[in-house]
Formats: C-alpha cells, structure tokens, sequence
C-alpha cells in the first residue's frame, strides 16, 4: 500500500528561484534560508520518496481570475514550469503519476470535494518550482514523480482553512488506500505572513507564524478556528497561503482528534527567517511519530 512517509512545507517566493539561478546560497542575505534545507535533503536520500503530492496555489498562470476553481488535481503525465512575470528560469518538466492522480480523484470526490480534474495540460508556476528545487536542488531529471493539489487562496471567495484541513485528510485517506508500494511525500507551499502590495504591503506577524508553526505539531487543528478574512488580517493578504500547510499537515493524519488526541508527528526540522523578499520564510519537515 502507499503511505505518507512526511511532509514538508516551505514559502515559496519567487527571487527563491532566481537566487538558485545565479548560484546566490553562500551569500549572507540568503545563507540561513539555503542552509535549513541541509538537514530536509539528509533525511530525503534515507527516506526516498516515489512521488510527491504539491499541494499549492497557482497565482494565475493556470488559471486566471475569470476561471478560478477552488480546488484542482492534476492528472496529466508531465507538468510545465511556465512561471510569468517572475523572471525566473524554468526547470525540467515534473514526471506525473496519472494513477495516483486519478486514484486521489476518485478518492476525494467520493469524500464530497467538488474538485476540477487537469488531465490536458496544466503549468505550474513558483508555487511548485521552487519548493522543488530547495528539495532537490539541480533537479536534473527529478528523481520524483509529483500530483498537483491547487487550492484557490488568491482571489475570494476562499475555501476555509477547516475545508483545506479536510481536503488534506482526504488527501492522506486517498494516498493510503492506494494499492501500489508507493512512499508519498506531501509539500504544502505558500506562506507565511506577508502582504505584497496596498497599504500594509510588507506587512509581518512573527507572533502569529510562530504559533501557527507550533500548532502543527502541538494541536494540528488549532488554525482552522479562524475565518479565511480573519487570516488575512492576522497574515497578509497573500500570508493566507499558510492553509496550504495545514492541508498538508492534515494529511500526514490527526486521528479524527485535537491537542492532546491528535496523532502524533514528529518534528524533523524548521527554520523561520524573516524577510526573503517582503515575506517571512518558514520551512518544516514533518513524520509520523513511530
Ligand atoms: C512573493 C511571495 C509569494 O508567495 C508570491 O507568490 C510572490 C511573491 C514575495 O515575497 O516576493
Ligand atoms: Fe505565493
């Protein structure tokens, strides 16, 4: 059977991919970000993941403000970078693994998520790009094959941060019913606190990233207490993007229970640095407790 063998989540910012572009990792102002990801490629070599699940949000290069769906599952047998706007290098297409995808389909249609199925071609933008590259850096080919999980978090109405919880339980339910030997590795991207642009562009709540990066650990559903408007006042109008590691999170499993009933993980690594580009930069790597 399949399993989720861990989960990492990570921001996602774009200059990420220009600095590996311009080889830029030694350099003081990007070193202590580079270098947390030291102990997450350690454990990948001993954990050695067939596929990972990208749970993500495209910020309109696939899908566009006219047609937005709020959740979408690629099914397609390669994935484009085709990030623009961003001025970043593309990287090697990402193998799929239609089986999977459609496995998970099936699997979180049958749990009641109204999801938009991507089996023609589907670009993937920074979002996937670069948590990849700070994965796997070079990249060349990728030793991984990848499902695209999008969640729409850029233009309301937003699915809550408990529907994004949920979907991440469906996700992990779907991954673990899945017959094939896979080892599953699942990466929210996105996060955390930071505003781009109007009148709190740069905005930072250090406070708030903190507890939420605690409570992925401590009492995993702590954060679905809060609305999708009250998050972006507490993160960031683009700071909204930490669901997408709650969902990840979820789907490591809870249980069905909170605090102290939730199933355990155990924190591998994390770091928190603030700012990357107008956004503080956070990463964990999580597994379940033995
Ligand atoms: C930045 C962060 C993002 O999450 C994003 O999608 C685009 C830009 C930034 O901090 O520059
Ligand atoms: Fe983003």
């Amino acid at each position: 059977m399949a399993r989720v063998i861990g989960c990492v989540t990570t921001s996602h910012v774009p200059a990420i991919g220009r600095a590996i572009e311009r080889g830029l990792q030694e350099e003081p102002y990007w070193k202590p970000f580079f270098d947390g990801f030291k102990p997450v490629h350690r454990w990948l070599a001993q954990a050695k993941p067939d596929v990972v699940v990208v749970i993500y949000n495209d910020h309109g290069l696939n899908f566009f403000l006219d047609k937005l769906p709020t959740f979408a599952i690629g099914a397609a047998p390669e994935y484009h970078s085709a990030d623009e706007g961003w001025n970043i290098p593309t990287v090697l297409p990402f193998p799929g693994d239609p089986a999977l995808s459609w496995h998970i389909i099936n699997s979180v249609v049958a749990d009641d998520f109204d999801v938009t199925t991507c089996q023609g071609e589907m670009v993937v933008d920074h979002a996937v790009c670069n948590p990849m590259a700070l994965l796997w850096p070079g990249g060349r080919p990728w030793p991984v094959k990848i499902v695209p999980v999008e969640v729409n978090t850029v233009q309301f109405p937003l699915p809550s941060a408990a529907r994004c919880f949920h979907l991440g339980e469906a996700v992990g339910r779907a991954v673990a019913s899945y017959p094939e030997d896979l080892r599953v590795l699942v990466l929210g991207t996105g996060g955390l606190s930071h505003q781009l642009d109007g009148e709190r562009a740069g905005f930072i709540n250090k406070e708030f990233d903190r507890e939420f990066m605690a409570s992925l650990t401590a009492d995993p559903e702590w954060a679905t207490r809060y609305s999708t408007v009250e998050l972006v006042e507490k993160t960031g109008s683009q700071g909204v993007e930490l669901m997408l590691w709650l969902a990840a999170r979820a789907a490591l499993g809870t249980g069905g229970g909170s605090g102290d009933d939730a199933v355990r993980v155990r924190e591998v690594a994390a770091t928190y640095h603030i700012p990357i580009s107008n956004t503080a930069a956070g990463m964990m790597l999580l597994e379940p407790a033995a």
